[in-house]
């Protein structure tokens, strides 16, 4: 295969705009890429061998999860080394010579930051174990007394995110806090030694050339100094959201300012209220729009958070960061595939296989994709999503590795069946994945989505992500201004600039405005948009 027709990136992005401003970005999730060294993990070598393909997409920018040395109980978000590459993930030359090749072919590297807490093998925490309570290295994490006689209970009544308590007591009957699984320790961002090693950690990676950092977890880094129970009558959530967690970002803002690089907030909040506060000048430049990504398919749920994100976000000077899937969600072709009123996470589980329709789901998803992809903003990709990979929602249970199948004592299948290995080749082993295997095991149906099956050929999701982030860039980016057409009934409309896009969620097919048919996610004959299609068109 080769991937050298499609010129080079931000083509189309006008003078004076920063290239992230309404970049195409994709997200790299490193174990399920590509395998260089044959050992069946992704790594750093394979996404240099598929540099021309990335290239091929247009896309401006790469984002690669943790690459960090982990003993990899959360996928590498528990990180016990931050200035090193886990040995699995290939060696510091190679990450550098990686982000020199990226940029070469016109590529920024943004890489994952994990400050909320780190790995239990971090030294930190070893240390803070073999300390005293109330000494300097428990401070740079939450180490609290037990409540009831002799503490016995958890300091207070919050839920991890994965299932299960927050809290760990250790052997001298202290508890320490973890949001997420017991090794991955929530770090104390009162502590001005957290704050100090933070700020290095951004610098160095900086000056290894990244272009910024996703930054995991950005609403939790600072929990109430109380302590409060969840639930606790007038009590926000005691750990998400806290104001004083932007102080944190406007220190590291000033830092990436001195680089040129960015921030992206991964941030679950409530609404664009919350949400604004992070792309405040001074702040984060883009925060994932996460409403967006959760709607079920559905024309004015759709609308109402485009409504909201486009003026939550003009409200800061900013611009909304789309996006439709990550590595901790169902696949949007599966999650279009169910009724919508279905909770694809719990319907993983046991939901009923019958009320899946893959053929619905894809049709949906592409059409998403042309609607994402048309809106004003900058907008996420998640591996696999330009080839229409649905979630594996049948893995076996003995290949699980998320947390969450663990923790939720297997009420939760976890993250797994969105984490499956790219299939790059028709046949072979792991679908050209590596050599021998791939750490989870891919469907055979995967053969028919693989790259080689798809490239070049018209009409195939690749071709189509292809074609459009190429439109995009030619006719969408710059001063493409924005404006409703007709946004009523089951069918969205809007310009942008001398485009309109048309998204008909309905069961009936639509009439398209006369013009000339750039691009659609599904035939339209005789000028009818089908059910759950999507076209740009420049009207006449
Ligand atoms: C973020 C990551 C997720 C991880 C969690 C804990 O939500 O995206 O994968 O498990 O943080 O670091």
């Amino acid at each position: 295969m080769t991937f050298d027709r499609v010129p080079s990136h931000n083509r189309g992005v006008a003078p004076g705009h920063p290239w992230w401003r309404q970049a195409v970005v994709y997200q790299v999730y490193l174990r399920s890429f590509a395998d260089g060294n044959g050992d069946g993990t992704g790594d750093i070598a394979g996404i240099r061998s598929r540099l021309p393909y990335l290239r091929s997409l247009g896309v401006d920018a790469i984002w690669i999860n943790p690459w960090y040395v982990s003993p990899m109980n959360d996928g590498g978000y528990d990180v016990a080394d931050y200035r090193a590459i886990d040995p699995q993930f290939g060696t510091m030359d190679e990450a550098i010579g990686l982000i020199e090749d990226a940029k070469r072919v016109g590529l920024q590297v943004l890489l994952d930051l994990v400050p909320n807490h780190t790995s239990s093998e971090h030294p930190w925490f070893k240390e803070a174990l073999v300390s005293a309570p109330g000494s300097a290295a428990r401070a740079r994490y939450h180490f609290r007394p037990g409540r009831g006689p002799k503490g016995s209970r958890p300091p207070t009544n919050w839920a991890g995110m994965f299932g299960g308590s927050t809290w760990t007591r250790v052997a001298d009957g202290e508890w320490y806090l973890h949001l997420f699984d017991q090794t991955q320790p929530d770090l104390n961002w009162s502590s001005p030694a957290v704050i100090a090693e933070h700020e290095d950690v951004i610098r160095f990676w900086l000056e290894k050339g990244a272009a910024g950092f996703r930054v995991d977890v950005a609403n939790g880094l600072v929990k109430d100094p109380e302590y409060p129970d969840i639930g606790a009558e007038g009590v926000p959530v005691p750990y998400s959201d806290l104001d004083l967690l932007h102080d944190i970002v406007r220190d590291w803002r000033k830092v990436v300012d001195e680089y040129e690089a960015i921030l992206v907030a991964e941030a679950w909040v409530e609404s664009w209220d919350r949400l604004a506060n992070y792309l405040r000048p001074d702040e984060y430049h883009q925060a994932f729009e996460f409403d967006f990504m959760q709607a079920p398919w559905d024309a004015e749920i759709m609308k109402g958070i485009i409504d909201a994100a486009l003026i939550g976000s003009s409200g800061v000077g900013s611009a909304p960061t789309w996006v439709l899937s990550n590595h901790d969600i169902v696949r949007q072709v599966t999650r279009y595939a169910l009724p919508q009123d279905v909770d694809a996470r719990a319907w993983l589980l046991k939901g009923d296989r019958s009320l899946l329709d893959p053929g619905l789901g894809l049709r949906r998803a592409r059409a998403a994709a042309l609607l994402m992809l048309g809106l004003p903003g900058s907008a996420y990709l998640y591996q696999g999503e330009e080839l229409g990979l649905p979630e594996v929602h049948d893995l076996p249970f003995e290949v699980l590795e998320d947390p969450t199948w663990v923790r939720s004592r297997h009420t939760r299948k976890g993250r797994d069946g969105c984490r499956v290995p790219l299939p790059w080749a028709a046949s072979g082993s792991s679908f050209g994945f590596g050599r021998d295997g791939s750490w989870l095991p891919q469907p055979a149906e995967w053969s028919s989505l693989s790259v080689e099956a798809q490239d070049g050929v018209t009409g195939s999701t690749l071709e189509l992500y292809r074609e459009a982030i190429g439109l995009r860039s030619r006719y969408l980016v710059g001063t493409a201004e924005f404006g409703w057409v007709a946004a009523e009934g089951e069918v969205l409309v809007f310009d942008r600039g001398e485009v309109t896009v048309v998204v008909n969620f309905g069961a009936d097919p639509v009439p398209l405005p006369h013009g000339e048919i750039l691009i659609t996610s599904i035939p339209a004959d005789d000028g009818l948009l089908p059910s759950d299609g999507a076209a740009w068109l420049r009207p006449s």
